[in-house]
């Protein structure tokens, strides 16, 4: 095992996973963020699979994340469900972060839609608030672009200036207020973690124009425009970003937010699904 991923062993995976799984026509992958496990009504789940039997590499443990991908089908269509992600702050490598994207993508997945938490970086905001991302800033030192990944899979440099499609951000916004969402859109600042950011981080953040800052999805995204994917991201506002309150800030904290919301985005989740797909 174990040996380091290549453009090759992911299209291995790929085969395998078709083989194995028989997805037949794959529309899109749903990836959800800390704690949340989506469902899409009008779709039957079908199987969970463990991310092992799937991936090749050594998968970290992480609380609140479980290791199962969903598959969700409709006739002779499926949705792929990441129940959690691999973050890079867990030691995975980039390539390894956007694993589940390159499989989606191989297997024919033209939409990524993924959910993450976040903290605000605007004070007046409350938690539990929802924010449709409409851009990033990449502050996590890396790119999984880099090196033969840059070739494989689509122009080794991407356009990034239309990542967040308008269409599906405006349908985001639609099914956001349908589910109760007090939601708006906003930039989303991209950190490396685990530790939280510092006041004074925080303060740069604020001036470079994010809404809010966590630790995951950019990967991802990029991932997903260099293979041409159309991409959706909704941000649950989970904490005050650090020094806007006089607190600290605990993981807890914010896997409880995520854990209050959590009928809230099955119920944005759904009615996104089904304006998309
Ligand atoms: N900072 C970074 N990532 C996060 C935060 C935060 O405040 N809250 C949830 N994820």
């Amino acid at each position: 095992m174990t040996e380091r991923m290549t453009p090759e062993s992911i299209r291995a995976t790929a085969d395998a996973f078709r083989e194995r799984c028989r997805p037949g026509k794959v529309r899109g992958l749903l990836v959800a963020g800390s704690g949340l496990s989506l469902e899409v009504p009008g779709w039957g789940a079908g199987e969970a699979i463990e991310l092992a039997e799937i991936f090749d590499f050594s998968l970290h443990e992480l609380a609140g994340h479980s290791q199962t991908m969903t598959l969700w089908r409709r006739d002779d269509e499926t949705l792929m469900v990441m129940n959690g992600r691999f973050h890079l702050y867990q030691g995975y490598r980039p390539e390894e972060v956007v694993a589940p994207v390159r499989l989606a993508g191989l297997l024919g997945a033209k939409v990524l839609i993924a959910t993450n938490a976040s903290g605000a970086l605007d004070s007046e905001m409350a938690p539990g608030s929802l924010v449709v991302v409409s851009d990033h800033i990449n502050l996590q030192g890396s790119n999984p672009l880099v090196g033969d990944w840059g070739r494989d899979f689509g122009p080794p440099f991407p356009d990034m200036s239309t990542a967040y499609d308008r269409e599906l951000r405006k349908l985001a916004l639609e099914a956001a207020g349908d589910a109760g969402f007090d939601a708006r859109e906003g930039v989303y600042c991209a950190m490396l973690g685990p530790s939280f950011e510092t006041p004074a981080e925080i303060r740069m953040l604020m001036g470079m124009g994010g809404l809010v800052v966590g630790m995951s999805t950019v990967p991802e995204v990029i991932a997903a425009r260099q293979m041409g994917m159309r991409v959706c991201v909704l941000s649950l506002a989970a904490n005050p970003a650090a020094g806007l309150v006089d607190r600290e800030l605990t993981h807890e904290e914010v896997m409880e937010e995520g854990k209050k919301a959590a009928e809230k985005i099955r119920v944005l989740i759904g009615s996104l699904v089904s304006r998309v797909f």
